[in-house]
């Protein structure tokens, strides 16, 4: 690292303290167990690429890692079928609506154009290499584990929760099937992609799994190869392309690195090369990214100059 560690623990305590209670926007509600979150938790953490952690705030507790699960599986989808199949047959664009829309499919064809949108999720999902489904979820679940180098499980009352609302989900992959652009059982994907959304993280889990894409695949906490390096350029610009739905483009302007946003607080955010950045505070904007987060996240990555552009 080219900046001294106690300048990157300033920055975090700074970036904490000026926007951990910020107020502005509101828990997801449309899954009822997020709506439950108490909306003043607030943390953020770094995992470098040589294995030091620094964290702040509400670092221990545990979250929905949601949409940011899109990130493992699409990891999972480039080991297994390779960034040319997944640009063919799931695409590698930015929708322009948001992150559940049924126009983006009508709009091209019911090709998702994006893994990291509901839809090009569960294609993803369904083209993975599996012999049922009960081995598509524990692949899943143990890239999770793998990237975050800890023990992630389900939250039963989570996925209870999600299970039993999803019903655009499946709306989605019925759409997919009837465009020929979704690869298992559209029932089956749909379940799937609905548990790995329902996964608990802490923040500085969040951060390793950052950290691990930073370090090109090898994570810094286990020291284990997790995935291919020649395949994190292609997971890092779907992330830069459609990481923060929306306000992707935004992002990229200003903060100029690839994250993931997930509904259930969290983004994560990779400094390539030297960390990964996490942060975690309940209420959402507009877009379904974490009003705090990307604040908190913002002020660090500006404070120590890093942007990619
Ligand atoms: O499928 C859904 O709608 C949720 N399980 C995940 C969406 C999500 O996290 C979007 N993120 N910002």
């Amino acid at each position: 690292m080219n900046i001294l560690f106690n300048d990157v623990h300033d920055a975090l305590v700074n970036a904490y303290s000026q926007f951990s209670s910020f107020k502005g926007g509101e828990n997801a509600s449309y899954i009822p167990y997020l709506a439950t979150v108490p909306d003043n938790l607030a943390a953020i953490a770094i995992v470098t690429v040589e294995g030091d952690i620094l964290s702040k705030g509400d670092s221990e507790f545990r979250f929905a890692l949601e949409s940011i699960s899109k990130v493992c599986s699409l990891a999972l989808a480039l080991e297994d079928v390779g960034p040319s199949v997944v640009q063919n047959r799931i695409g590698a664009d930015p929708t322009g609506l948001p992150f559940n829309s049924i126009i983006a499919l009508e709009l091209h064809g019911g090709k998702p154009l994006s893994p990291l949108v509901n839809a090009g999720a569960m294609s993803t999902v369904s083209i993975l290499k599996a012999e049922n489904v009960e081995n598509r979820w524990k692949r899943i679940l143990d890239m999770q584990q793998q990237l975050a180098g800890a023990p992630v499980s389900l939250c039963e009352a989570l996925n209870h929760s999600e299970q039993t609302t999803n019903f655009h989900n499946r709306a989605i992959a019925w759409l997919l099937y009837s465009a020929d652009a979704i690869y298992c059982d559209p029932m089956e994907a749909c379940d799937v992609y609905t548990r790995q959304c329902s996964t608990l993280v802490n923040t500085v889990e969040l951060a390793t799994m950052a950290a691990t894409l930073a370090a090109c695949g090898i994570n810094p906490l286990t020291q284990k190869t997790v995935l291919t390096a020649e395949n994190i350029p292609f997971l890092l610009a779907q992330m830069t392309m459609e990481g923060m739905y929306g306000s992707s483009g935004d992002w990229a302007y200003t903060v100029g690195l690839p994250a993931k946003s997930g509904v259930g607080g969290g983004v994560l955010t990779v400094v390539p090369g030297v960390m990964g950045i996490a942060a975690f505070s309940p209420p959402l904007d507009t877009m379904g990214n974490s009003v705090r987060a990307q604040k908190m996240t913002a002020s660090l990555t500006q404070q120590l100059g890093y942007n990619l552009y």
